[in-house]
């Protein structure tokens, strides 16, 4: 090949490469902006596959699905109860939510998913539960269960274990899901959203 032909031939490599470096972080802006952001402002992206059924248990050991709350918008949160910061602001928010609704809030049931069933007993969570709102719901389940209903709301978790730590904890996302009587995806809240834009968010479903 000619030192031309060769310079034209990486010239076209190069081209190759920039387009596919730029492909890929297209495809990647699109994943990262994928999240609930994208849910709620762009509606298209995976919305009707916010959640679904789920198998779980109460704090009083009784079975529960979603059946079990149709009629009634739900807020949900996986989160658990050895959570030493994000779980208990985000709860805190949801109690505080229901309060602002006041008689309203009776439409509204808020629920706790533990993503930690090994520690997060129905005795355990119902307990925790109650730190923040006399109706919260509090549900936990098998690991399989517990992996299922996760999986439903695209929730992500993980057990962390450090050696050097009494207790391990768990990573976990932390998005509120507004649901409605259906059960069906309607909003979702983050840590920058206050009670205050819950339950303005809330009373438009009311
Ligand atoms: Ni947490």
């Amino acid at each position: 090949m000619s030192r031309l032909g060769s310079r034209v031939v990486l010239g076209v490599l190069l081209l190759a490469a920039a387009l596919a470096t730029g492909v890929v972080g297209f495809l990647a802006v699109r994943v990262l902006s994928g999240g609930p952001a994208a849910v709620r402002e762009g509606g298209s992206f995976g919305e009707a596959s916010i959640g679904g059924s789920f198998n779980l248990v109460d704090g009083d050991g009784v079975p529960r699905t979603e059946a079990d709350y149709r009629g009634k918008l739900t807020l949900i949160y996986f989160g658990y109860s050895y959570c030493p910061d994000v779980c208990p602001t985000e709860l805190q928010k949801m109690g505080a939510a229901m309060d602002l609704l006041g008689k309203d809030g009776e439409q509204v049931v808020p629920i706790f998913i533990t993503v930690d069933p090994e520690r997060d007993t129905p005795a355990e969570i119902k307990t925790y539960v109650a730190n923040f709102h006399p109706r919260m719901v509090g549900l936990t389940g098998s690991p399989e269960q517990i992996k299922a209903a996760a999986r439903a709301w695209r929730v992500y978790y993980k057990k962390v274990d450090d050696p050097a730590a009494t207790q391990y904890t768990m990573d976990h996302s932390s998005i509120v899901y507004l649901m409605d009587r259906q059960n069906r995806f309607l909003t979702h809240f983050s840590a920058r959203n206050t009670p205050e834009d819950m339950a303005a968010a809330i009373r438009k479903f009311l």
